[in-house]
Order: C-alpha cells, then structure tokens, then sequence
C-alpha cells in the first residue's frame, strides 16, 4: 500500500497568516497532507519563523543573491529534493520564472484577497486591494483561489467565494474580514485538490 502523503510546499513573502492557517487544519486533521518546506524571497519574513517553529524546513531564496539562471537552478534543486505535489503561494510577491511554471504544469496555486479578474494584477497586494475594493464602493468582495501563470492573478480561476462588505466602513475592516474567510478557504480547496474534487488544468 503507497501511504505516502500529499506534499505541498508553502511560498510566502511577509506574515504568513495563511501557512499558520494550513499548519492548523493539518493539527486539526481538517486538512490530510504535510509540508514538505517553506519558501520566502524575505528572509525577514514572519512566515519563515511560523516554518521553523513548526520543524518545517525553511528556505530562504531571493533572486537578488544569484547571478542569471543560477536562481532557477536553486529552485529546482529544491523542488527536486523535496518533491511537492502543489505548490502553495501564500502572500508570495514574486513572480515564478517560467522555467519553473513549465516543471510544476498546473501544480501551483494562489490565493488572492478579491474576486478575480477585478481588483487584481501587478501592484494589487495587501491593502492595495482592499482599498481597490472600497473606493470602488463594492458591497460584495470575496476570496480567489487560482492557478499561477506568468503574470499576476491571471492564471485559471479554480475556487470564488463572495463575502458580502457592505458592513465594512474601511479597507482594513474588509482585510479583517476577508482574511478570516481565506483562513477557511485555502486549507479547504487544497483538500479538494487532494481529494481530486477539484482538478487542475489550465
Ligand atoms: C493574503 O491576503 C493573500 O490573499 C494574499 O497575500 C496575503 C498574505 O497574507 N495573496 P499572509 O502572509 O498569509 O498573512
């Protein structure tokens, strides 16, 4: 019998609110599969710290610290080693080189703090988002989960959930409530992923 169990890897470039969301449904059994290392191009970055307090290996690889191709060749040593089955973009800021979309085809996810196509692309990161959102006076906002391509937030949409805003009287109140439902959401489509309930392809 194979009980070898899915591996998925967790990207994150800042606080990684979300690993910690993913290393909970694993304790609380919501979420069946393990974490085979955590990737930051910030080495400062809180996520790294949650990884090592959790015996998780945590890497840290920035493209600013090679010469050309010698990043990817990094990468993919990694990846290599490790072998995840997904790969899992959690507050991620960096683009992933194409090289390396080519390897993991429909193997790499994110998610995103808005519904997509809207509210997303180059320059839409934290706040920036909920703050798109609110001065668009939107009364529904919500959480994407889709797959990653070469540019930013515009891979396959895979998983939507709207949450109604019309509560909110700021950006941060709809961040604050937004992040709680991806807290819910990411380790649920991921288990969907495992599950095959949720099949990827581009
Ligand atoms: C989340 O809002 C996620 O949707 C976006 O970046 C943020 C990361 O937050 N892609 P955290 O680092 O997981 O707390």
């Amino acid at each position: 019998m194979n009980d070898r169990k899915f591996r998925i890897a967790v990207f994150a470039s800042g606080r990684g609110s979300n690993l910690q969301a993913i290393i909970d449904a694993i304790s609380h059994k919501k979420l069946n599969c393990e974490i085979c290392f955590v990737l930051s191009n910030n080495s400062k970055a809180f996520a790294l710290e949650i990884a090592r307090n959790n015996n998780i290996p945590a890497i840290h690889l920035s493209e600013k610290n090679f010469h050309k191709d010698n990043f990817v060749n990094s990468l993919i040593d990694v990846l290599d080693q490790y072998m995840p089955d997904l790969i899992v973009l959690a507050g991620y800021m960096k683009l992933i080189p194409e090289s390396i979309l080519k390897i993991c085809r429909n193997k790499i996810i994110n998610i995103h703090p808005a519904l997509l196509p809207k509210h997303g692309g180059q320059g839409m990161y934290g706040m920036n988002v909920h703050r798109s959102v609110f001065q668009a006076g939107e009364k529904i906002s919500g959480v994407t989960v889709h797959l990653v391509n070469e540019k930013y937030d515009e891979g396959k949409i895979i998983f939507q959930k709207e949450v109604d805003i019309s509560d909110c009287k700021s950006p941060e109140e709809i961040a604050e409530k937004i992040l709680k439902y991806e807290h819910e959401l990411y380790p649920y489509v991921i288990q969907k992923i495992i599950d095959k309930e949720i099949i990827l392809s581009e």
